[in-house]
């Protein structure tokens, strides 16, 4: 069965091949010349950016370039200066259950699995669902059990975060975050925090999502993901996004020296 058989995936494709424009020729996520400050730090220069609906992005770059920051700009945990960012075609509300519902259509995993220490895996799934979309706590735990089923983890439910590795709580976060049914996934570096023999379980399951057809984007340096999952690369460098195009173009033919460093960096070892 397929990850995404509880979601509103529409139709992940329909439409590029069109010739008449619809709605699923409009981006899923788009950002115009957005611009973020800390303090005097100035994390994000005129940053363009366009995922249409089932593509997935990886996003690449050196440390403290600005790409958490991008990311947790477009579901809002991040205010910015100036700019527009729209999801699915609706500029990002300021605050308010507008800003809620829309924070629901967009699910973040992160580096640290931020599960909630004191509940169970089932909980951990369930809470939002029944809290957030009201669902009811039988169909909130048929639910939690069909998605934990599908990245894993489902003789895991009963147990508490801690009893788990760090591979099947990153598992479990990606099923917390898919159990709002969200349009768009965001990963901001979900497996730098793994025991090196837990990311290929993790990846597998991103791999899994992106060939069902969910919309990412992925801050990975993960290679082999990245040429195999990407529809398209950014590189981000000082706030900047420097280089876009797709996995081949940017890993086999990087055009700026920034580029050519950084994957110099991270190929050689
Ligand atoms: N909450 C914050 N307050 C002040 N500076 C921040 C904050 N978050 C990030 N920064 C700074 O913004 C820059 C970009 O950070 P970040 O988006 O985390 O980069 P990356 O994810 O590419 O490593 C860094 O210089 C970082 O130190
Ligand atoms: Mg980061």
């Amino acid at each position: 069965m397929s990850l995404l058989e509880h979601m509103d995936t529409g139709q992940a494709s329909a439409g590029k091949t069109s010739a008449v424009p619809t709605e699923n020729d409009r981006p899923l996520v788009e950002l115009s010349h957005v611009e973020k400050h800390f303090g005097k730090l100035h994390v994000l220069k005129d940053i363009n950016l366009k995922v249409n609906k089932g593509e997935v992005l990886v996003v690449v770059g050196p440390s403290g370039s600005g790409k958490s920051t991008m990311c947790r700009t477009i579901n809002r945990l991040e205010t910015i200066d100036s700019g527009t960012i729209r999801i699915d075609g609706q500029p990002l509300p300021q605050e308010g259950k507008e800003l809620a519902n829309l924070r629901a259509e967009v699910g973040m995993v992160f580096q640290q699995f931020n599960l909630f220490a004191n509940k169970t895996i089932l909980e951990n799934v369930t809470l939002a669902p029944v809290k957030v979309r009201h669902m009811s706590k039988k169909d909130a735990d048929d639910l939690g059990m069909d998605l934990l089923a599908r990245v894993g983890v489902e003789s895991q439910a009963a147990k508490m975060p801690s009893q788990l590795s760090g591979g099947q709580q990153q598992r479990v976060a990606i099923a917390r975050a898919l159990a709002m049914q969200p349009k768009i996934m965001l990963f901001d570096e979900p497996t730098s925090a793994l025991d090196p023999e837990m990311v290929n379980e993790v990846l597998d399951v991103m791999m899994k999502l992106a060939s069902e057809g969910m919309t990412m984007i992925c801050v990975t340096h993960e290679m082999g993901f990245a040429r195999k999952a990407a529809d398209h690369v950014v590189f981000m460098a000082d706030g900047r996004i420097l280089e876009k195009g797709t996995p081949e173009q940017f890993f086999d033919h990087p055009q700026t020296d920034r580029a050519k460093d950084f994957l110099s960096k991270i190929l050689t070892h």
